[in-house]
């Protein structure tokens, strides 16, 4: 039930043997969504915890494509999962492997949607779940998901890493399994995503992912180079990561072309899913960008909220904040030319919108009051 490597202190990782996959014919014909693929998932898949997550929409985005000045952009949008969040993903697999070590309840530290997720699968499989979220650091709609699926929420007097420092040391004590994104079974759910693009679009691609404790991007990463090993994709994609300006430790580590992260101590930024200082996998991360020969930039809030903008005014896609990171990073890149224009983008959008229900995101936003009278309401809109 270990997370670490009792030799080199890293993250453990799942190596997926010997699979029987002659080819997509295999998964053709299933329902979509995670299961999709049990043959590659390290789980035995007669006694998942399911919600039915996975399976998101594809949407192209000819309107945004245009506003972000590529050719074609696509958005893959991770706010359709049960509990509104990429974490389900994670989450079916991670607590389908907690039932199977036997665990009586599970933990996890989370900027929001982690908790309300594990809250959920927890609440599905009948464990104990209690999650530890920054004080007064997380977003409304997640915190209310956490509360009905009857977790245990308790707020930490400090940042996100100060939360995930103390489930660590907690969870044994507590006789707790932790899932969190260094739990490696949690990513293999997560690695799906990457299945389900290239089934739709194939190899060639750039993907971007707004970018916190770099769990997503290393296991979608994982996922397209198990797809390649097993001869299901010719080649691979480009990995493209985004994170916050004010939270920008990946960024830097990339940029500066070192070899060991340097920590930001307070993380700040509107985005509250990547105010992240000590991202836990970033050297798992960092394999993901140098070996596809990737790219990772930072973006402002105000950059991130006016991407939130234009996906939900353009293409009618509501996301949360840090979902919109990967559109604002994306237009960032195209206009310093360093992403390829015409070939096809992929945009992660990893929350929805109603995760972060707060209208001054939204500012300046148009809103009258009238009495229940029509010359009332006709007499207010001819002053718009
Ligand atoms: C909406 C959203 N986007 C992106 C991320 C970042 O993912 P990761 O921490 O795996 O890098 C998170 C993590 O909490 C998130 O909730």
């Amino acid at each position: 039930m270990g997370y670490v490597c009792e030799r080199c202190g890293d993250l453990l990782d799942v190596v997926i043997g010997d699979v029987e996959v002659d080819g997509w014919e295999r998964f053709r014909g299933r329902e979509w969504g995670v299961w999709r693929y049990r043959e590659l998932l390290p789980v035995d898949h007669t006694r998942k915890v399911s919600i039915r997550e996975g399976g998101t929409p594809l949407i192209p985005c000819p309107k945004l494509a245009e506003w972000v000045g590529v050719k074609e952009l696509y958005v893959k949008f991770e706010g359709a999962n049960p509990t509104g969040s990429f974490k389900d993903r994670g989450m079916t697999v991670g607590v389908t492997k907690a039932l199977e070590f036997g665990a009586r309840g599970v933990i996890c530290a989370s900027t929001g949607n982690t908790a309300a997720s594990l809250a959920a699968y927890a609440a599905r499989a009948g464990l104990r779940c209690l999650v530890a979220v920054p004080e007064g650091a997380i977003a409304l709609g997640k915190l209310l998901q956490a509360i009905a699926h009857g977790a245990l929420v308790v707020k930490v007097q400090g940042n996100f890493d100060d939360a995930l420092s103390l489930v660590m040391e907690a969870a044994s004590r507590l006789g707790l399994y932790i899932l969190n994104s260094l739990n490696p079974w949690r990513l293999e759910g997560q690695k799906t995503l990457a299945f389900e693009l290239a089934e739709e679009l194939g190899h060639d691609i750039q993907v971007a992912v707004p970018v916190g404790n770099c769990g997503n991007i290393s296991a979608i990463w994982k996922g397209f180079k198990e797809l390649h090993q097993l001869g299901l994709l010719d080649g691979l994609p480009r990995m493209i990561g985004i994170q916050a300006e004010g939270a920008p430790p990946f960024a830097e580590l990339v940029k500066n072309g070192g070899d060991v992260l340097k920590p930001v101590e307070n993380p700040e930024t509107i985005a509250t899913a990547i105010r992240i200082g000590r991202p836990v996998n970033w050297k798992k991360a960092l394999r993901a960008v140098r070996e596809s020969e990737g790219v990772v930039e930072t973006v402002s809030d105000e950059e991130i909220m006016d991407a939130q903008k234009a996906l939900a005014r353009l293409e009618g896609i509501g996301v949360e904040p840090a979902s919109a990171a990967s559109v604002a990073g994306v237009k960032k890149l195209s206009e310093l030319g360093e992403i390829e224009k015409d070939r096809r983008i992929v945009c992660v959008c990893t929350g929805h919108l109603l995760k972060d229900p707060n209208p001054e995101l939204f500012h300046p936003y148009m809103e009258i009051t009238v009495k229940p009278e029509l010359d009332d309401l006709m007499e207010k809109l001819s002053h718009l």
